[in-house]
């Protein structure tokens, strides 16, 4: 089975795809370490750009009837078995970010991410079988039981756990206005 962990950067999809791999057994796939591995994507300034279609086609070649959980915000583009977006409070992907040392351009946009689900509606055009989990005040293996239930219980899709809407004058200070 193939799944895909995709959210907003800082929400924790690194954290809690590893340990999701280690539960399960499978294996664990970032996706900025396969495509700078196999020469996919191209630097412009200091990030790398993916084409999203180059990028699948490959991972389906390696990873097509293998166990794996793949690691990455352009992972809802990878044809996967389900997809996972994790959600967190847009106040705390700031938070995150901010510490990461991203500039003040990218954290707004970041942070407008979250606030409006970008991540969610493209994982929904993608794919069928979307399952979208609240992170926040959790604890990365509490996300993880939390999915780890989700599959076992067969759900194919269960979204509209957030709403954000409530927080947006808390992250004022952080948007492109
Ligand atoms: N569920 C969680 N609860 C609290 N902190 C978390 C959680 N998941 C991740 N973190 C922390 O948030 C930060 C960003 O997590 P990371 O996994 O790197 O996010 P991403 O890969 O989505 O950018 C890390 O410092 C991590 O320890
Ligand atoms: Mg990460």
């Amino acid at each position: 089975m193939i799944i895909a962990v995709t959210g907003t950067p800082g929400v924790g999809k690194t954290t809690v795809s590893k340990l999701l791999s280690e539960k399960l057994g499978y294996g664990y796939v970032g996706i900025k370490e396969f495509a700078l591995e196999k020469g996919i994507g191209e630097m412009v300034g200091e990030e790398l750009e993916i084409d999203t279609e180059e990028l699948a086609e490959a991972m389906s070649r390696e990873f097509q009837g293998r166990n794996v959980v793949i690691d990455g915000h352009l992972s809802h583009f990878v044809p996967a078995d389900v997809v996972v977006v994790l959600r967190a409070n847009p106040k705390l992907v700031a938070e995150r970010l901010k510490e990461r040392g991203y500039s003040r351009e990218k954290l707004a946009e970041n942070v407008e991410a979250e606030l409006v689900d970008v991540i969610l509606v493209q994982a929904l055009e993608e794919n069928e079988n979307v399952l979208e989990i609240d992170t926040t005040g959790k604890a990365p293996d509490e996300v993880v039981e939390e999915i780890l239930t989700l599959l076992k219980s067969g759900t194919k899709k269960r979204v509209g756990v957030v709403d954000w809407s409530d927080v947006y004058d808390e992250v004022l200070p952080y948007l492109r206005l």
